[in-house]
């Protein structure tokens, strides 16, 4: 990988408030390994010592109105190698939680409109609040049938990914 990434680790403050997750250490690790391997951060998003990726908390209020608990994100990741032939796309994500099972989606890389990508799915616990923080832990994070094109079809649905943490300041009246 090229040092984009690591350089940017150093110098970029980690957001307060948003999503932490390593997606999956294998496939991060993959593209590291990849001579021209990159990972592009942009919009806000961050990464922190652990390779796990930060995307902020967004200003927007979700608009998955039916769900128990929504969250939106910002920030657009990028990971790009063999000479353009990968390139996985994961932007502004957004978790919602409907009866009982929790699902992030993506920018879908595929479509022009304003369309997203059911990427996994997760059981949501939370939340632990602290000092005005709430912090929400999802496991059992797994591919959904939708998102095993974006990886090149090489996982299969249920796939096991890595589990993510969502930090947002305590919210009045929930
Ligand atoms: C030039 C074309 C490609 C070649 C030669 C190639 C080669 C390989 C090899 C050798 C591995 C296993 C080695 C390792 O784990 O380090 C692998 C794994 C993988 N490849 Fe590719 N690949 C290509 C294109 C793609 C594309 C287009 C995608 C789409 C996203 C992709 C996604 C993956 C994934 C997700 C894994 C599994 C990583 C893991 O979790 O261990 N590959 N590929």
């Amino acid at each position: 990988m090229t040092q984009e990434s690591a350089t940017q680790a150093e110098d970029m403050p980690i957001p307060p408030y948003g999503l932490r997750w390593g997606v999956k250490t294998s496939f991060v690790g993959y593209v590291a390994r990849m001579p021209d391997g990159q990972a592009y951060l942009g919009e806000g998003a961050a990464v922190n010592e652990r390779n796990e990726l930060i995307f902020p908390l967004s200003e927007e209020t979700p608009a998955e109105a039916d769900a128990e608990q929504a969250f939106a994100f910002g920030g657009d990741v990028r990971f790009s190698g063999h000479f353009g032939m990968l390139f996985v796309r994961i932007a502004e994500p957004r978790i919602a939680v409907r009866g009982g099972e929790a699902e992030l989606t993506v920018v879908d890389p595929e479509s022009e409109e304003d369309k997203r990508l059911r990427l996994v799915t997760f059981t949501l616990t939370g939340p632990e609040t602290e000092d005005g923080t709430e912090r929400w832990e999802g496991a059992d994070v797994r591919l959904t049938a939708e998102g095993v094109e974006l990886f090149g079809d090489v996982y299969q649905a249920g796939e096991p990914f890595e589990p993510l943490t969502v930090t947002v300041p305590v919210r009045e009246g929930r």
